[in-house]
């Protein structure tokens, strides 16, 4: 009914509004007043933490995004080995695990019967698993070792929205908890990163109140055949998310792509007028990455793309190239993708409301996948 939709048309757009409270929800209680992290729910004891040699992350669809950025952060800050895999591939090819790898179930439903199985053949080797889990008391937390709920509320529509940026959130939590149970790397850039996390709702706020050009944009393209995205660093996972978004919801021919691979084949699909939306890193930090983004935004045009550029406030290079300009607010490098993805969600819903598909319940797609 309306009501529970709260006033919106789809309960997607209603779960899209709701990111800036989940996100913070996820946070909550987990930040102490000095910045430190408090998960007690994570019940692996430290002493299991400190010998950890590999982590394994499993999910599939939106969660398998998620878990391909937590990498970047993983690595970055704990300096464990991490590998991001689809959950239904895992297990069929032998994997390497032991009571030294921890492996990190990612799923919204609880219920994904892929991210089950491979969980329970990840348990059967040996492995501590860490579930960041939506739905409290499901399946995948219950055969897990320990639980991290992303506090979301119930997430409707079959396109994932909020459950994702909040899996975000609880991975970056994993990753800096690593790294303070470790000791590893501990140091001004990880309180700076904390501060910045806690400021990341307010922004995702910002980032909705700024979407009526991006909407109109959407429909301005609902005649389109295909539509690229393309990104680079945690960037990439943002663009296959993009696309998947797209494909789900507006039934549209889109692929991801990371933006370094475009000359290995990819740039032989551009034609002219075809829309390519490009996730730009921030010009800080990353600065090398950056120019090599505006490079390709600058190859794909000269070959008649229609560049959609979202790039961080006050990033002026990359403003000459692009047809569209969608601003987002500056974070640090590996937060990115909480403001990066808000305008895809947007786009994507917008388009699928302009070709005339059904937002919440996309055709032969359902919320939990429960079969493998
Ligand atoms: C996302 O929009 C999807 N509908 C789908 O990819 C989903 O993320 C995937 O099936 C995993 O679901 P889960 O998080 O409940 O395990």
């Amino acid at each position: 009914s309306a009501a529970e939709k709260g006033g919106y048309d789809y309960f997607m757009l209603k779960e899209i509004a709701e990111q800036p409270k989940a996100v913070a929800d996820t946070l909550l209680g987990r930040i102490d007043i000095t910045g430190r992290l408090t998960l007690d729910e994570v019940r692996i004891p430290g002493s299991v933490l400190r010998e950890v040699d590999k982590i394994v992350i499993v999910a599939c669809g939106t969660a398998f995004h998620a878990g391909m950025i937590a990498k970047y952060a993983i690595e970055h800050w704990t300096r464990i080995p991490c590998e991001t895999e689809l959950a239904s591939e895992f297990r069929y090819r032998d994997p390497i695990l032991g009571p030294r790898t921890l492996v990190v179930a990612i799923s919204q439903s609880g219920e994904t019967m892929d991210t089950l199985m491979a969980l329970r053949h990840a348990r059967e080797q040996g492995a501590k698993v860490l579930a960041i889990c939506n739905t409290n008391g499901s399946t995948i937390p219950r055969e897990s070792d320990a639980v991290l709920y992303t506090h979301a509320g119930p997430e409707v529509a079959v396109a994932s929205t909020k459950a994702f940026l909040t899996q975000l959130v609880a991975c970056y939590l994993v990753a800096l908890y690593l790294g303070q149970v470790r000791g590893t790397k501990w140091g001004d850039e990880i309180d700076t990163v904390i501060r910045e996390l806690s400021e990341i709702s307010t922004q995702v706020g910002e980032v909705l109140g700024t979407m009526e050009p991006v909407r109109e944009l959407a429909r301005s393209l609902a005649q389109k055949n295909t539509v690229l995205f393309l990104g680079r660093h945690v960037g990439y996972p943002v663009a296959l998310e993009g696309a998947l978004k797209l494909k789900e919801l507006a039934y549209m021919h889109a692929e991801g792509f990371a933006a370094g691979e475009l000359k290995h084949g990819p740039i032989a699909l551009i034609e002219d007028d075809m829309p390519v939306v490009v996730v730009v890193p921030s010009p800080r930090g990353r600065s090398v990455l950056h120019d090599k983004i505006v490079s390709n935004i600058q190859e794909i045009r000269a070959r008649g793309a229609r560049t959609i550029v979202i790039a961080e406030e006050g990033d002026e290079t990359v403003a000459p190239y692009a047809d569209h300009l969608i601003r987002i607010p500056a974070t640090p490098t590996l937060l990115q993708p909480l403001v990066a993805t808000v305008p895809l969600q947007v786009f994507a819903c917008e388009l699928a409301t302009a070709r005339g598909n059904e937002v919440d319940q996309p055709r032969n797609l359902a919320k939990s996948v429960t079969v493998e």
